[in-house]
């Protein structure tokens, strides 16, 4: 049920009040002129039965009131009382009015009168609107990713998830208003994933870039109504995501499917793996060394362009040696850990096993594309 709005409420009883003085004191006049005696004025002499054709004695329709010599002080005064309790009636009635709205101005709406009431009453309005377009746009692209209420790879009904936790505790305002540096990174960090997006190395799932400054389709007013909606929507808002999909057309019984169907991992080959981790991880970073174009020099004139690897390595007298001397993993050796093959080179060691980020599994995916480049 949506909050009583107080101007309502406050029409509501000034208008009863405005009525019930009105019904007061047109009880009062009546009142008091049903217990006044009816004062004689002739007319009262025809006003009695009779039957058409009867023969009547009539009196003389016309009274002739004697006319005073001065006016009857006793005439004036009759209906004295009468006006002057409408007239204190309105009186107070006025008062009454003006009485109510200053109480209402200064007591019961302490602060009405400042610009930080009517503000602060304009922003919780905008501010629970934002949140319900947030949650609809949550609803719409958020949820197949992210989770039914929030908790992307963190749900426990559905491991397959690839988003990450939006609504968890270290993104809602009320935990971290009180730090303001906090505050700011979180909007920050919330604001340019959305516009922006993540990119994953395949097979994961990359986060999509939703601004439409970004070749996305939101506009900034609807990415900030999503950061608004993860960092002050309640718990019952992030439960309402599911009826929003339910009451949205869709294929699924005239509904949106109210369960998360996330894309499915690419199936990559080995060299697409590969040359997804060679080209695009930037764990891997080899693209900051190396070019892989055949007509590009690399970025760092030493590395040598590997873009026909190939045909053309093993290309340094170790790795010639190694592969000479029959060691069929030559090259997962080099890229493994180069100064361990070649002391002194500025190649770092990208082994798991040597202080770097990749498993021997995705260097032999990287194998694979560089022996794939002919
Ligand atoms: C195709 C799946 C997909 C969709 C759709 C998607 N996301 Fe994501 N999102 C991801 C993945 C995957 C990550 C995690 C990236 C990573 O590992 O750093 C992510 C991360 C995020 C993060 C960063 C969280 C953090 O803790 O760093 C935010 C914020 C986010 N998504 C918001 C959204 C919003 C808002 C929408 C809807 C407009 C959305 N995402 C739609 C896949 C998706
Ligand atoms: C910091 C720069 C740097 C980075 C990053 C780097 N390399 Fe190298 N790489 C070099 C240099 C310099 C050489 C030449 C070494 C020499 O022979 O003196 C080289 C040589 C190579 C060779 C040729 C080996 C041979 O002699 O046949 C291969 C293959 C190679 N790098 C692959 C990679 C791969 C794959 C990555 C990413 C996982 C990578 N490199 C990242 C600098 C780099």
């Amino acid at each position: 049920m949506p909050p009583i709005d107080l101007n309502v409420v406050l029409a509501a009883l000034s208008l009863g009040l405005f009525l019930a003085f009105v019904g007061f004191f047109g009880f009062l006049v009546l009142h008091q002129s049903s217990i006044e005696p009816k004062e004689p004025t002739g007319a009262e002499l025809i006003e009695q039965h009779y039957a058409p054709g009867e023969t009547i004695e009539q009196p003389t329709p016309y009274y002739v009131a004697p006319i005073p010599a001065a006016p009857d002080p006793l005439e004036i005064s009759a209906n004295l009382d009468k006006k002057i309790i409408v007239g204190a009636g309105m009186l107070f009635a006025v008062f009454a009015l003006v009485g109510a709205y200053f109480f209402t101005l200064f007591v019961v709406r302490a602060d009405a009168h400042t610009e930080r009431w009517r503000d602060a009453v304009a922003y919780e309005h905008q501010q629970q609107k934002a949140i319900d377009r947030g949650r609809n746009l949550y609803a719409n692209f958020c949820f197949d990713c992210h989770g039914k209420t929030g908790l992307g790879s963190t749900d426990p009904s559905r491991k397959d998830l690839p988003g990450l936790p939006l609504n968890k505790p270290d993104f809602k305002y009320d935990n971290i208003k009180d730090d303001p540096v906090k505050l700011k990174a979180t909007e920050d960090l919330l604001t340019l994933t959305i516009s922006r997006g993540r990119a994953k190395p395949a097979p994961q799932i990359s986060m999509p870039a939703w601004s439409d400054h970004e070749g996305g389709s939101l506009n900034d007013e609807q990415i900030q109504q999503l950061v608004t909606f993860i960092m002050y929507g309640s718990d019952a808002e992030w439960a309402d995501v599911v009826t929003v999909r339910l009451h949205s057309d869709g294929p699924e019984d005239g509904h949106l499917p109210l369960e998360p169907n996330p894309p499915k991992p690419q199936q990559l080959t080995p060299i697409e793996l590969g040359r997804a981790l060679t080209l695009s991880n930037p764990q891997a970073a080899c693209v900051s060394c190396h070019s892989f174009d055949p007509n590009k020099p690399s970025t760092l004139p030493t590395a040598p362009n590997l873009g026909h690897y190939g045909t053309e390595g093993p290309l340094n007298a170790e790795n010639k040696a190694a592969k000479a001397s029959g060691d069929a993993d030559w090259l997962l050796h080099w890229i493994s850990n180069p100064p361990s093959v070649k002391p002194g080179v500025v190649m770092p060691p990208f082994s798991t096993s040597a202080g770097g980020q990749l498993s021997d599994q995705q260097i032999r995916a990287i194998i694979e594309y560089l022996q794939s480049l002919k």
